[in-house]
């Protein structure tokens, strides 16, 4: 039998010529000779956004002063960005709302599940859930008494689902491992035990398609940062099932989310539907720049984005095997593509100082606790000889044990 052709740069380099995403890299601003794996940690400029962020700097809020909250629509800038985004996540618009961080809206979010199912004593999740997640449930839990956090694994999570259980909130895509829960069958599963269902889709919102309408989901929040574009520290969202708009109350009752902001009532009176979910005032230059950011993403349809997702990642694993087996990598995603969100990690356990070393060649990927090395591949912008040109660098880096070296030993605050 002939042997298969080792697959070379300029196999990747044909991919992309036939890749129909691959005009919207030009929509980021990129820099040179960087192979940039962690657009799932804090995705690249928009290239839209350099001139947004000047518009509102500079006219909006420059010129207009405050006469910009009415002139430039910048009191509606949430409702609005909330709007764009709601497609990505199989919702309607009334039912997402743009704010905060997203570690603040799970509290506002767990705490609403909480008093929906007051009578029930648990707040479920899995050990391994990103840990803002479990320390928000954990702080609120002491807040109100008389609540528990309860960790299972992930393979437990169905048999916790008991008469206690208020509310099961889990990441949809696991930030370590890139494993994806099912969300529709899990959802069900919580259901079926009347307990409600709050998703962290940090790592799935413009990477993995949604339907959280299609599945019934009850709740769910995620990053404006990661693979909607939206920059460093961009707002959060947030959703609320329409089934529930009756009856959610949030716990963070400030004068964004009332009824009539500018009547200013001595008394609360939530606004109508997930508005409520506003707390205090909106932070415009943040938002607009994450208004370019989700554009940029939906203009491509999380559909084709998904496709090449998977094709990135496909690639990846199998060149990582071809060309560098031998050194100690063990995939830590799931092989299956359907069970895997948009990133790919491996355990190693020297996994800081290669990742640091791999950075030092330009090849930016990050690492997790305890040994992982994670690599994003957002579909948006990479093309399938950054994947080639990422294996080769870690060949490189593996071959040469250039990883020794002390500098890529040192941690800086953040890794
Ligand atoms: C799964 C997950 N949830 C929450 C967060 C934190 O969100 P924020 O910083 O907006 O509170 C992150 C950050 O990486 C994350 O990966």
């Amino acid at each position: 039998m002939p042997t298969p052709e080792r697959f070379g740069r300029p196999d990747a380099e044909s991919l992309d010529r036939q890749d129909d995403l691959a005009p919207l890299r030009d929509a980021f601003i990129l820099p040179e000779g960087i192979v940039y794996l962690d657009g799932n940690s804090l995705g690249p400029l928009p290239r839209r956004a350099v001139e947004r962020l000047r518009t509102v700097a500079e006219n909006e809020w420059g010129r207009g002063l405050i006469r910009s909250w009415n002139d430039h629509g910048w009191i509606d800038l949430p409702r609005r960005v909330a709007a764009a985004l709601a497609p990505l996540l199989g919702a309607s618009a009334d039912e997402v709302a743009v704010a905060d961080s997203t570690s603040v809206n799970l509290f506002k979010l767990l705490a609403g599940a909480t008093r929906l199912r007051s009578g029930r004593r648990a707040i479920l999740s899995e050990r391994d859930n990103f840990p803002t997640d479990l320390y928000v449930a954990e702080g609120l839990a002491g807040t109100l008494g008389g609540i528990e956090l309860r960790l299972v694994e992930r393979d437990e999570i169905p048999d916790a689902l008991d008469e206690t259980v208020a509310v099961l909130t889990l990441t949809h895509v696991d930030f370590r491992t890139g494993a994806l829960h099912d969300m529709e069958t899990l959802t069900a599963a919580a259901h079926e035990a009347r307990a409600l269902v709050l998703w962290d889709l940090a790592h799935s919102a413009g990477a993995v398609p949604l339907a959280l309408d299609a599945w019934g989901v009850d709740l769910a929040v995620g990053c404006g940062y990661k693979y909607l574009n939206g920059g460093p520290g961009a707002p959060a969202f947030a959703f609320v099932g329409r089934h529930l708009h009756q009856t959610f109350e949030t716990p963070l009752q400030g004068w964004m989310g009332h009824a009539a902001p500018f009547a200013f009532e001595s008394r609360y009176r939530p606004a109508s539907g997930v508005d409520r979910l506003l707390c205090g005032t909106p932070p415009i230059l943040s938002l607009a720049a994450l208004e370019c950011g989700i554009e940029t993403v939906a203009r491509a349809g999380i559909d084709s984005l998904r496709r090449k997702s998977v094709a990135l990642t496909e690639l990846f694993i199998r060149l990582v095997e071809e060309e560098c087996g031998g050194h100690e990598l063990h995939l830590a995603s799931p092989a299956a593509a359907a069970r895997r969100g948009s990133q790919v990690s491996y355990h190693h356990p020297e996994a800081f100082a290669i990742v640091q070393a791999l950075i030092a060649r330009g090849v930016i990927g990050d690492f997790r606790e305890p040994d992982i090395l994670r690599f994003g591949f957002a579909p948006a912008y990479l093309r399938f000889v950054d994947a080639w040109d990422a294996v080769t660098a870690l060949r490189a880096v593996l071959e040469s044990r250039e990883w020794e070296r002390p500098e890529f030993r040192l941690r800086a605050k953040v890794t």
